[in-house]
């Protein structure tokens, strides 16, 4: 099943809540939560204390839960994992260049009660996951270098999310492939096609008048080219 995970990076935060609401209305079936610590990347955003006010929010008219889904730009991982998962996330994402014991932060963050994940920059070999898929439940490819909203879709990323999905298949495991940055009406046909199940958009999503609209069209893009 594909997934839409709208990032509230792009969202007014002087009404993330009603935001939150609207997106999830309009179809989000995650809540993507990005987290820059001003040092991992060059900019800085939103902690625990956030999360723990929006969880509420997370929620959809007939009462089902949103999964919000934390992507920790941070470095190092594990105390800052420990937070957000006592905050209320339901999937931790890290990249495993900011943090030394991948194998380890995984499990830990497991042990919260979360999902857990690795990230992926562009230039970032997929090398640590053959070793530790057995503890990922989400593995995401950055399409973008990590640490700002509306940057463009860095092509090579099509190439990895296929090397991804062949790594992913022979695992046999049960583990969503996400892709993360610049991906738009227009290009997440390929996106899907080269074999990704999640699709993260900040700016093609918030920075439209009308959210239904944008998720619809990403979603009727998406089973043309898969069914079609
Ligand atoms: C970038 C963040 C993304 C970002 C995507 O570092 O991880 O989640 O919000 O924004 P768009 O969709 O605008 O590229
Ligand atoms: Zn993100």
């Amino acid at each position: 099943m594909h997934l839409i995970a709208p990032s509230i990076l792009s969202a007014d935060f002087a009404r993330l809540g009603e935001e939150i609401t609207s997106v999830i209305k309009a179809g989000a079936d995650w809540i993507h939560f990005d987290v820059m610590d001003n040092h991992y990347v060059p900019n800085l955003t939103i902690g625990p204390d956030i999360a723990r006010a929006i969880k509420p929010y997370c929620v959809n008219d007939s009462g089902t839960a949103i999964p919000l889904d934390v992507h920790l730009m941070v470095k190092p991982v594990d105390s800052l994992a420990e937070l957000f998962a006592k905050a209320g996330a339901d999937s931790i994402t890290f990249h495993p260049d900011a943090e030394i014991h991948v194998d380890r932060s995984l499990q830990a963050i497991r042990d919260l009660g979360c999902k857990a994940g690795l990230v992926f920059n562009p230039a970032t070999p997929l090398d640590q996951l053959r070793y530790v898929i057995d503890k990922v439940d989400i593995v995401l490819l950055m399409s973008v270098n990590p640490g700002f909203g509306g940057q463009s879709f860095i092509p090579s990323t099509l190439d990895k999310i296929a090397e991804a999905r062949r790594l992913i298949d022979e695992s046999g495991r049960d583990i969503r492939l996400q892709v993360d940055g610049g991906v738009k009406i227009e290009n997440i046909a390929d996106v899907a096609a080269a074999g990704a199940d999640t699709f993260v958009a900040g700016s093609a999503i918030f920075n439209a008048d009308d959210y239904s609209s944008v998720i619809r069209e990403m979603r009727g893009r998406i089973t043309a080219r898969v069914n079609g």
